[in-house]
């Protein structure tokens, strides 16, 4: 069944919420705690080894009643529902939305088209596995008898960013080989990618859901061509595999039927990583390390379709951020992560969020007067703070933060760590609390900067009041990157919901194909 047709808008909460802004919009968040003694504990959830603190927010217990309230009102158990069990809930594609299946490890069955897809996701999962195994331990031979050193992966948009984010996020427990990744059609990507290459112990993961992908195949072709200056014809089927749903347009490319990891429509590409489209997530970091990240993810689903909304993780983060966009009337969201690991974060979740929710069109098929997907950018703490910050501290914007932290570090240096985790709550605070006139020229005083108090203390005053999310793990292994992933996916999963827009589809990136298509010819 298809979703519900609701205008958020005309809902009770939300003519609700809209005088309930009035009344709470200049509040400081210094009063929400001044007023409320046990706000900290009150609006901190934990789960297992994530703890989400959104006491930093301009919200208070009735903004949250009435957001549930709104969520209600949408009907999101329906579509949680809807969701989970295989709806055709991307009505536009006539498709259904299913990145949730493919880490569902229990025998619960999956019907579409009156077939179960449990067993096919179990047996690429193995497929998988075997691979993954005879190419890490060198059992697997390039044309020459020599061992794989290298992994290319070749994609774009969520048959790259996904795997490339999570082999950059998984570093710690990657294994000898060397993963590339190549996407641009910028031959000069390319380029510096083969350059350092051996052909012999090189292995291509071409993936694309359609294999019409004008980067993909453009780059795929370079590389055969180069790769057949030195090996022949017969030996692609050493070199090359490939992820895809189009076999027809795979085998005419020229890799081996036996090479090919399945996909389905029913796995949107920007939610695909937990497919085979990970392959070079399992080659890289083990198949063991992609179950585990798998399961985390499992894990998030587990809570996200079983817990009450105002205890509910991706549930909360979804509506104070229609909270933000919608009466707050801020653009931008920002996504911090204290973790270098993390760098390739923000990009991943750009495309997941505003392919997903960056739509005008409601599901009724009308023009939307209301603001709906937000514009998704961040950048790794420490290295954020001596960069973009200044302007989310003392700017005229309010730009909501997800800080996302982890309270172990990998290799163990502790002093290193205490720092990182110092500035990480340091700016949550410096953020919400600022720095007062007063606070300004007390300081200046006992700097000995008396004289230059009238010239300096306009300047360095922080207004505060400026909201951010802090979202802690225990420490970053596959599991707990797994659930921050999905976390992110049902969150978006909520906003589509309440904007009433068909957050699977992405028309929008066609007319620029399209068009390039025509400059091309
Ligand atoms: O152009 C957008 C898009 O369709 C994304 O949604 C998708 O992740 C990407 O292109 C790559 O598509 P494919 O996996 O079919 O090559």
């Amino acid at each position: 069944m298809a979703l519900k047709n609701i205008n958020p808008t005309k809902t009770q909460a939300w003519k609700q919420l809209t005088d309930h802004f009035e009344d709470i919009k200049d509040t400081h968040l210094k009063e929400f705690f001044s007023t409320h003694p046990n706000r900290a504990e009150d609006f901190t959830l934990a789960v297992d080894d994530l703890t989400l603190d959104y006491s930093k927010n301009r919200i208070n217990q009735t903004t949250l009643d009435l957001l549930v309230a709104l969520a209600n009102e949408s009907e999101l158990t329906d579509a949680i529902e809807k969701y989970f069990s295989g709806d055709i809930i991307n009505s536009t594609e006539q498709r259904a939305v299913l990145h949730t299946a493919l880490r569902d490890a229990s025998d619960r069955e999956i019907m579409i088209d009156n077939a179960n897809i449990k067993p096919a996701i179990k047996q690429t999962l193995d497929k998988m596995q075997v691979f993954s195994e005879k190419v890490i331990s060198g059992q697997w031979k390039g044309y020459t008898g020599k061992a794989i050193t290298d992994i290319v992966n070749i994609g774009i948009g969520g048959s790259d960013l996904g795997p490339d984010m999570v082999v950059t996020a998984l570093q710690y427990y990657k294994n000898h080989l060397n993963t590339h990744f190549v996407s641009n059609v910028d031959g000069d990507h390319v380029s510096e990618i083969i350059k350092n290459l051996n052909p012999e112990t090189t292995l291509f993961v071409v993936v694309s859901k359609t294999f019409t992908t004008q980067e993909t195949l453009s780059n795929a072709t370079t590389i055969k061509e180069w790769f057949l200056n030195t090996a022949s014809e017969e030996d692609i089927a050493k070199h090359f595999v490939a992820v895809s749903t189009n076999l027809a347009a795979i085998s005419e490319f020229g890799i081996d039927t036996d090479n090919v990891f399945p996909m389905w429509n029913w796995v949107g590409g920007r939610f695909s990583l937990w497919s085979a489209v990970g392959l070079s997530i399992s080659l890289s970091v083990g198949f063991q390390n992609f179950k585990s990240l798998l399961e985390g993810a499992s894990e998030m689903d587990t809570h996200f379709k079983n817990t009450p909304f105002q205890e509910n993780i991706p549930v909360l983060l979804a509506l104070i951020s229609v909270w933000y966009n919608n009466f707050f009337d801020c653009e931008t969201e920002a996504i911090l992560p204290y973790s270098q690991y993390l760098s390739k974060l923000p990009s991943y979740l750009q495309q997941a969020i505003m392919e997903s929710n960056g739509k005008s069109v409601d599901r009724d098929g009308k023009s939307i007067n209301y603001q709906t997907g937000t514009i998704i950018w961040g950048s790794t703490g420490t290295n954020m703070q001596h960069a973009f910050m200044q302007l989310v501290h003392q700017g005229t914007k309010v730009i909501p933060t997800d800080f996302i932290g982890f309270e172990t570090s990998l290799y163990g240096l502790e002093d290193h760590h205490k720092k990182l985790l110092a500035n990480y709550y340091a700016q949550t605070e410096a953020l919400a609390f600022g720095k007062t006139k007063e606070e300004v020229h007390l300081d200046l005083k006992f700097n000995n900067q008396t004289s230059q108090i009238n010239t300096l203390l306009p300047f360095k005053v922080f207004e505060g009041n400026k909201p951010s999310n802090t979202i802690t793990f225990q420490k970053l292994t596959p599991k707990s990157l797994g659930k921050l992933i999905a976390m992110y996916e049902h969150k978006l999963f909520v906003q589509g919901i309440i904007w009433n827009v068909f957050s699977y589809d992405q028309f929008g990136v066609e007319l620029g194909k399209e068009l390039a298509h025509k400059y091309y010819n």
